[in-house]
């Protein structure tokens, strides 16, 4: 991690990922204040920008078209629609009209300026044009920054699900200042919490301390720790994703607690919080590892105890486990019929679970049923 005054770096070194011919190249993830200042390198040469953002994020686009303005970019903005209506393949062909109106080149660039939606469907523009060209991230929202920004993958949903239609397409730069998330609703920001608390679980016990020592500065985007939790969950990702190439399945255990999670958001249609579902499904690898026989008896509990502590949830609907253990039969990372989980040895030691047998899974989710 470098730092600078405002502002510090988390460089990610992207090894070959599943997917992938050739590994991306290297870029650094700036966050704090004056991070944005960053973006001014990429925009000299007199290069096109297609700036895409969603609504309510006008203060820094402001900036960013100043900031084009001063160093002789031509900015062009697609304002697309908000959340998930905008990694629509309708909103992305509007993209590619956009671009190709205006003449992008492959020394052009896309900037991707909002939350999660915004980052994976930038990407992916910015992966299909020309068959790529760069892209710059500006994550306003905590899942964006220690997650959907960082890390390649890009996408879009189609009526058959979310996500199957993408790329892997490595940003140029990621840069976040935190004052951005303070206007995010106060359970979104909560909900983000969950991705960091699962890295402090796979990675990085003292993300789960500072978190444990002062919980209301945790969920409070304004405080100092904001920026150590961020930094640090980016620092896990960032080491993850530039694991060996022989290792690529290490990228495996940023799912801890999201088959259970992913199954829970398809039975909700999607209503459920992404943030909310990864915790109740954190409780649950929890205890299906201890029953299993990996996870060491206080772990559950402390797990628990840290998701209660920031407000978010640890349990859900007894009578939906039929059709959840349907629905993760079909999860995309499922191998065959057999279920593969990501379970805890203990913090920062993540290992894999294939198979438990369904006595062991029903058990497990007794746990979280409500
Ligand atoms: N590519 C990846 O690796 C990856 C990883 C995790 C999640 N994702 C994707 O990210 C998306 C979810 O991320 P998200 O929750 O940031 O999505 P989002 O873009 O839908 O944002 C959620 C809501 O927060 C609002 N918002 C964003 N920044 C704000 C701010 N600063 N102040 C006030 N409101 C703000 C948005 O307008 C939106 O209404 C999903 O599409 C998911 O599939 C991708």
């Amino acid at each position: 991690m470098t730092a600078t005054p405002g502002a510090r770096s988390i460089r990610v070194e992207p090894g070959t990922q599943a997917g992938e011919v050739t590994a991306g190249q290297g870029y650094d993830v700036w966050v704090g204040n004056g991070a944005l200042e960053r973006l001014r390198e990429h925009l000299r040469g007199g290069r096109r920008v297609l700036l895409v953002t969603q609504p309510g994020r006008a203060a820094v686009e402001e900036r960013v078209l100043a900031m084009g303005e001063a160093e002789g970019a031509d900015v062009h903005v697609a304002r697309v629609p908000d959340a998930e209506a905008a990694k629509d393949v309708g909103v992305l062909a509007g993209l590619w009209q956009q671009l190709g109106r205006a003449g992008f080149t492959r020394d052009d660039l896309v900037v991707g300026l909002g939350g999660g939606a915004v980052t994976d469907l930038a990407g992916f523009a910015a992966a299909s044009w020309l068959r790529g060209v760069d892209v710059v991230h500006l994550p306003t929202s905590l899942l964006g920054v220690v997650d959907a920004a960082v890390g390649g993958k890009t996408g879009i949903n189609t009526e058959e699900g979310k996500n199957l239609v993408g790329a892997f397409h490595h940003p140029r730069a990621v840069l976040c200042d935190p004052a951005w998330l303070v206007g995010m609703p106060h359970a979104d920001y909560v909900s983000g919490l969950a991705e960091v608390i699962k890295c402090g679980l796979i990675a990085d016990p003292g993300i789960l301390t500072s978190i444990e020592s002062d919980p209301d500065a945790a969920t409070n985007p304004s405080a100092p720790i904001a920026v150590e939790l961020i930094t640090a969950s980016v620092q896990v990702k960032a080491d993850v994703v530039g694991a060996d190439p022989r290792e690529a399945s290490r990228r495996e255990i940023l799912n801890f607690g999201h088959t259970l999670a992913h199954a829970i958001e398809q039975v909700e249609d999607y209503r459920w919080r992404h943030g909310d579902a990864v915790a109740v499904g954190m409780v649950f690898a929890s205890e299906l590892g201890l029953l299993a026989g990996h996870t060491p008896a206080e772990l559950p509990g402390r797990v628990r105890a840290l998701l209660t502590v920031v407000g978010l949830p640890t349990t859900y609907r007894g009578d939906r486990w039929p059709e959840l253990r349907t629905v993760m039969g079909r999860d995309k990372k499922a191998r065959g019929s057999l279920l593969r989980f990501v379970v805890l040895e203990g913090v920062g030691r993540p290992g894999r679970l294939e198979g438990p047998e369904e006595q062991m899974l029903r058990q497990a989710y007794a746990t979280v049923a409500d």
